[in-house]
């Protein structure tokens, strides 16, 4: 089963071109399910018709076609009650560290609670489902970010939280308890954590599965290509893989090899010559925004969605759009090549590597803490588990090449003497 998420700045197109991509699939006789992770509820606008369901629903799904569902969730309040414990609790630690009511407030709410709903339900439909293709329509490309660095922030919370063994953690609560001044977590609060962090990581597998990869939807602007930019290292650095870079609302000359010059009509009328300078500015900075994105997204294939005279609305209209791309739209079975972290030996030592495209070395910092690698990329942080070769070595260098960082590793003496090294390979 493949699994292909659409992601991109808010607006660009994502629901549209997911769903475009799922019906002209389905029509292919591949048989597809489309979702959205998305609390707004565009999905079933695009496809004309109405979706709202909530996890407890004993059916959530809506044939829109015989080959293609759809199904659109919204958190139950099942989630939020189960998130209300941990809430609780950090709620009267903020308190007790002095922190403002409605700053706290804020601090304790779970970033992407529909996400995840949206998430857990996606990998029931992958476990039980008959669909060869999942096509998940992703909120704007913040959110999915926050989301996905949500497993680790929890484990955070978690080493801190939990010590190796409860019973441990219960003789000791009244004298940490006395000694901090902040009461420990209850057992309730634990087991919520516990069980978040389980669903958290299966999701993170799912998303990092050589079945799944998420395509970058953006228009040719250079506001929303800068910030794709940054999208495709972070998306990069969470392990997820990007087969495609889909260009919507593109203007029909923009599109025009590059080179030519959009059809002028001779101006008549003020008016009309006002309009023609209005359309050949816009199809020129179009033009150019489309030299940049295949400048920045290099290899990746490059799909262009037309820039249609009306909402694409139905399946008929988003099935034309798909038809009207330039680019495999619907190659969507093909699975793209994975570009996850590799360990390889290296004189004298082991060799990481993580593609990082788009990146210099200066943007990366880089932490080595215990048995694992810390990168940070604007702002993005990323805990790599490192292999357990690694795990007996020092950092001895990185730099970024061929938008690829590259960590040396050497032995460490202490920990790893020569005559225990022979022969061992990296997993
Ligand atoms: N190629 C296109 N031609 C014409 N209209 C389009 C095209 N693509 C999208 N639209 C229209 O633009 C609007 C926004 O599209 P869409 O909802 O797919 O964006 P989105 O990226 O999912 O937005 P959000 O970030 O809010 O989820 C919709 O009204 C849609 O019908
Ligand atoms: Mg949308």
């Amino acid at each position: 089963m493949r699994v292909v998420l659409f992601t991109g700045k808010g607006g660009v197109g994502k629901t549209t071109t997911a769903a475009a991509t799922a019906v002209q699939a389905a029509r292919a006789g591949i048989k597809t399910l489309v979702m959205s992770t998305d609390a707004a509820h565009s999905l079933g606008d695009a496809l004309g018709v109405l979706l709202v369901t909530t996890p407890d629903d004993p059916d959530p799904l809506v044939e829109i076609e015989p080959g293609l569902s759809a199904l659109q969730l919204s958190a139950s309040h099942s989630v939020r009650r189960s998130w209300r414990s941990v809430q609780d609790y950090l709620l009267t630690v903020f308190k007790g560290l002095g922190i403002d009511a409605v700053v706290a407030d804020e601090l304790t709410v779970l970033p992407g609670a529909d996400e995840i709903v949206a998430l857990l339900e996606l990998r029931t439909q992958i476990e039980q489902g008959p669909w060869d293709l999942v096509v998940v329509d992703c909120a704007p490309t913040a959110e999915t970010l926050r989301l996905l660095a949500l497993p680790e922030s929890l484990a955070w919370h978690l080493e801190r939280l939990i010590p190796a063994q409860r019973g441990l953690l219960r003789a000791l609560r009244p004298a940490a308890a006395a000694a901090t001044g902040l009461p420990l977590p209850g057992a309730v609060v634990l087991d919520t954590l516990r069980r978040w962090h389980a669903s958290m990581l299966e999701i993170q597998s799912i998303l990092a599965a050589e079945t799944t990869s998420v395509r970058l939807v953006l228009t040719p602007e250079r506001v929303v290509i800068a910030e794709s930019r940054r999208t495709l290292t972070s998306l990069r650095l969470y392990g997820l893989t990007v087969d495609q870079v889909v260009v919507n609302r593109v203007f029909p000359d923009a599109a025009a090899p590059e080179g030519a010059s959009p059809a002028l009509s001779s101006p008549g009328s003020d008016q009309e010559s006002t309009h023609t300078a209005w359309l050949a500015g816009w199809n020129e900075a179009q033009q150019r925004g489309l030299a940049e994105v295949r400048h920045s997204f290099d290899p990746l294939p490059i799909v262009i969605a037309p820039y249609l005279s009306h909402e694409p609305v139905g399946a008929d209209a988003l099935a034309a759009l798909a038809e009207a791309c330039t680019g495999a739209i619907g190659d969507v079975l093909m699975a793209a090549p994975a570009q996850g972290m590799t360990v390889r030996p290296e004189e004298g030592g082991f060799l990481l590597t993580l593609p990082l495209p788009l990146v210099t070395a200066a943007e990366v910092d880089l932490k080595r803490r215990d048995d694992e690698l810390l990168v940070v990329v604007a702002g993005h942080r990323r805990v790599l588990s490192l292999p357990s070769v690694l795990r007996r070595c020092v950092v001895t260098g990185a730099v970024v090449r061929q938008a690829t960082l590259r960590v040396r590793f050497v032995p460490d003496e202490r920990l790893w003497p020569v005559k225990e090294r022979e022969s061992v390979a990296p997993e």
